[in-house]
């Protein structure tokens, strides 16, 4: 039997997409940037499903690719351009999309890999609880991809990324065994977390098939302010501020003037506050109670606000929020991107915003710089446009930079195929082997996501 037979009895053959057509829209990812073929699309729906790809693909020692909602940003989900040897299977993992019961008394829920953030929010939100991760990409990124990434987002002050939100996982390995661990026990003391390991492991260790999430308290009532700053470094005098006076703080975004300009023109708005400052603020404040008094009194409190317009109603903070969100829209609607996400430590926030001008035009001379980010983890999304075929000089004069002042070369998005040749910035030889060495003894054969994560071995 052939290995598409094969799968298509594993799995339904109607979800076995063999069409160049039907393939098309899981070998390319979200940004235009990362593309490549497939030898299949597959779309399991139980675990066991998934199990039987995986011992096919074993099998026939083809190498899985292993997709979400398709919004990652580093080219983890898709098939490597250009490749040599076969093609990978892609497998995708949106129809497991159970979501169990809420456990309102553990505050924690089980939800399938392919679940979507919003349908797990929502979900949380019927039981009077929340989930403690939130993200742009909401209505599209599933549980399993935020996972593999050890997604980010909006909400980390407070809650964490993915990987804190993880209290138990259910994986397949590539040789078909299933691991699972979904009881959700608030203490356990039995040896390693595999749940913890496969978060940021970016499907080159297994398939998450399920994962038990913790969930937070809600605090539906919300308050926004946009504030203009003079620059970067007052952005962080202002969060440090914050900290201090607002107990409340539940997300402090960062954007420049010029990035808020083209959201708003790609949005069709007016810029709010104009002129007023180099730098932008958001902040939201959330509790049980109108966090508004509260969160204008910090405001006042604050000597670096040289304005601010606050929101209070559902609409006004959409509008404030799409400021911010609106940035990865707008600027791939100008073309595909060189995308960078790093993070240093706080105290050089400020300096790295100030170097990244000079690096980039440095690698790219008519390259247009748009920074933005997550202020209170020090996350600057660095997106460059129109580096023609200087994308790799950009990359590696930012990631270089980024590493000489002790940062991290991937805060949020992953390291996937984009940044893999670099990691070694930002991880020790040492820290890579034990890599290596996990790596072998999930995935012997070396077919999970081969070229994501680790470097190859010259
Ligand atoms: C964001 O913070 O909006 C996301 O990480 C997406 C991006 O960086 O473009
Ligand atoms: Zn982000």
């Amino acid at each position: 039997m052939t290995l598409e037979a094969a799968l298509g009895s594993a799995v339904g053959p109607e979800h076995v997409l063999l069409d160049r057509d039907l393939r098309a829209s899981y070998e390319t990812d979200w940004t235009g940037r990362f593309s490549g073929q497939s030898r299949a699309v597959v779309r399991p729906a139980t675990t066991a499903e998934v199990a039987r790809v995986l011992q096919e693909c074993s099998g026939a020692r083809v190498p899985v690719v292993v997709q979400g909602g398709n919004t990652g940003l580093v080219g983890g989900g898709v098939p490597p351009a250009g490749q040599t040897g076969d093609a990978p299977v892609v497998l995708v993992t949106t129809r497991l999309a159970d979501l169990g019961d809420v456990c309102v008394a553990a505050r924690q829920v089980t939800a399938g890999a392919g679940v979507r953030l919003a349908a797990l929010t929502a979900h949380a939100r019927a039981a009077g609880l929340d989930f403690g991760v939130d993200l742009a990409a909401r209505d599209s990124a599933t549980v399993g991809g935020m996972v593999a990434t050890n997604a980010g987002g909006i909400r980390v002050l407070r809650h964490g990324s993915m990987r804190e939100q993880v209290a138990g996982a259910e994986a397949v390995l590539m040789d078909g065994q299933i691991v699972s661990r979904l009881d959700g026990l608030a203490k356990d003391s039995t040896g390693y977390d595999i749940g913890h390991l496969l978060a940021g492991s970016e499907g080159t260790l297994a398939v998450l098939t399920r994962v038990r999430l913790r969930l937070v308290p809600s605090e539906r009532r919300r308050a926004v302010a946009f504030v203009a700053v003079a620059g970067s470094a007052e952005a962080v005098d202002l969060l440090a501020g914050l900290q201090t006076v607002l107990p409340s703080l539940a997300a402090a975004e960062l954007c420049f003037a010029a990035g808020v300009a083209l959201v708003a023109r790609h949005l069709g708005v007016r810029p709010p506050l104009e002129g007023a400052g180099e730098a932008y603020v958001l902040v939201e404040a959330a509790g049980q109670r109108d966090p508004v008094d509260e969160l204008l009194a910090a405001l006042q409190a604050c000597p670096q606000v040289l304005d601010a317009t606050v929101a209070t109603s559902a609409t006004d903070r959409a509008q404030l929020w799409a400021l911010r969100e609106g940035h990865t829209e707008a600027i791939s609607a100008l073309g595909v991107p060189v995308k960078l996400d790093v993070s240093v430590p706080m105290a050089r926030l400020a300096e790295l915003v100030d170097r990244l001008p000079e690096a980039v035009a440095a690698a790219a001379p008519a390259a247009l710089l748009v920074i933005f980010g997550h202020l209170a983890e020090a996350n600057l999304h660095v997106n460059v446009l129109q580096a023609g075929e200087d994308g790799e000089r950009v990359t590696a004069a930012v990631l270089s930079l980024v590493a000489n002042m002790g940062g991290s070369i991937s805060s949020e998005h992953g390291v996937g195929r984009a940044k893999a040749r670099w990691l070694g910035l930002s991880r020790s030889q040492a820290e890579i082997d034990v890599m290596r060495s996990v790596k072998a003894a999930f995935d012997p054969l070396g077919l999970l996501n081969p070229g994501v994560l680790l470097p190859a071995v010259l």
